[in-house]
C-alpha cells in the first residue's frame, strides 16, 4: 500500500494543529514526525509534549522518527506519549534487537532506518524482525535538503533483499522529496513517503492532495 506520510517538522508551530488537519483531510494517512536530540543530529527539534499535544487532536498514525542517541532508554516514553510506529536509526542503537523488542513489548511497529552512508546489508539481520524500513534519502538533521541520488539504487537493492526472503516490508524514504522524483522512488520500491517541506510550503492540505494524486492513491494519478 502506497502511504503518505507529511513531516510536520517543516509546518508552522504556530498553527500547528490546522495544518495537521488539512493533510489528514487531504487524505494522507500518517503523519512523521521527527524527534532530535542534538548529539546523533545537530538540530534539536521536539520530543513527547508535543506529541502528547498533537494526540489529542487526531487519530493518524503517528510515524516517530527518532534521529537519537542511544534510543532504548526513550522508547517507553514515546510509546507512552502516543506513537503508533517508532523507528530507530541502526548506527544509534548498540543492540538493535533489543529495541525492536522493547518497541513491540509496549505493542507498537516497528521501523529501522539508515542514514545515507550505511550500506543496505547492514539491515539483513532486522529484514524479518521490522514492519519498516527507512531509507533516509538525505543526510538527518535538516528539511529542505537535495534528495541524494544514489538512493534510488538502495531501494532498489533493499527491496530486491526483501523480495529474497518472501517478505513485503514497507519501505519508507525521507528527505528530498519533491512531485518531480515521487514516482521514480515508487518505482524504485518505496511505498511510504515522508514530505515536510513539499507538503508545508505553501497549502498544505492543496500539497498533500496533489502529492496523494501523484502517488495513485487518489485520482488517477495523473496530476
Ligand atoms: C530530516 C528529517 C525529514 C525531514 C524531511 O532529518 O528526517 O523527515 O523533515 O524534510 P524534506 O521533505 O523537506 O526533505
Ligand atoms: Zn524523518
Amino acid at each position: 500500500m502506497n502511504i503518505l506520510s507529511p513531516s510536520i517538522l517543516a509546518a508552522d508551530f504556530n498553527k500547528l494543529g490546522q495544518q495537521i488537519a488539512d493533510v489528514q483531510k487531504a487524505g494522507a494517512p500518517y503523519l512523521h514526525v521527527d524527534v532530535m536530540d542534538g548529539m546523533f543530529v545537530p538540530s534539536i527539534s521536539f520530543g513527547m509534549p508535543v506529541i502528547k499535544s498533537i494526540r489529542k487532536n487526531t487519530d493518524m498514525i503517528f510515524d516517530v522518527h527518532l534521529m537519537i542517541v542511544d534510543p532504548i532508554r526513550y522508547i517507553g516514553e514515546f510509546a507512552e506519549a502516543g506513537a503508533d510506529i517508532i523507528t530507530f536509526h541502526l548506527e544509534a542503537a548498540p543492540d538493535c534487537l533489543a529495541v525492536i523488542d522493547r518497541i513491540r513489548s509496549f505493542g507498537k511497529k516497528v521501523g529501522i532506518t539508515i542514514k545515507p552512508a550505511t550500506k543496505v546489508e547492514e539491515l539483513i539481520p532486522y529484514l524479518d524482525k521490522v514492519d519498516m524500513i527507512l531509507i533516509m534519502t538525505v543526510e538527518p538533521g535538516f528539511g529542505g535538503q537535495p534528495f541524494i541520488e544514489e538512493s534510488y539504487d538502495k531501494i532498489r537493492a533493499l527491496r530486491k533483499l526483501l523480495d529474497e526472503r518472501g517478505l513485503d516490508t514497507d519501505i519508507e524514504v525521507d528527505g528530498g522529496i519533491t512531485f518531480d522524483n515521487v514516482r521514480k522512488v515508487m518505482d524504485a520500491g518505496a511505498n511510504v513517503i515522508v514530505t515536510g517541506s513539499t507538503i508545508f510550503r505553501g497549502d498544505a492540505g492543496e500539497n498533500a492532495g496533489k502529492m496523494l494524486g501523484i502517488m495513485g492513491v487518489i485520482g488517477d494519478g495523473s496530476v
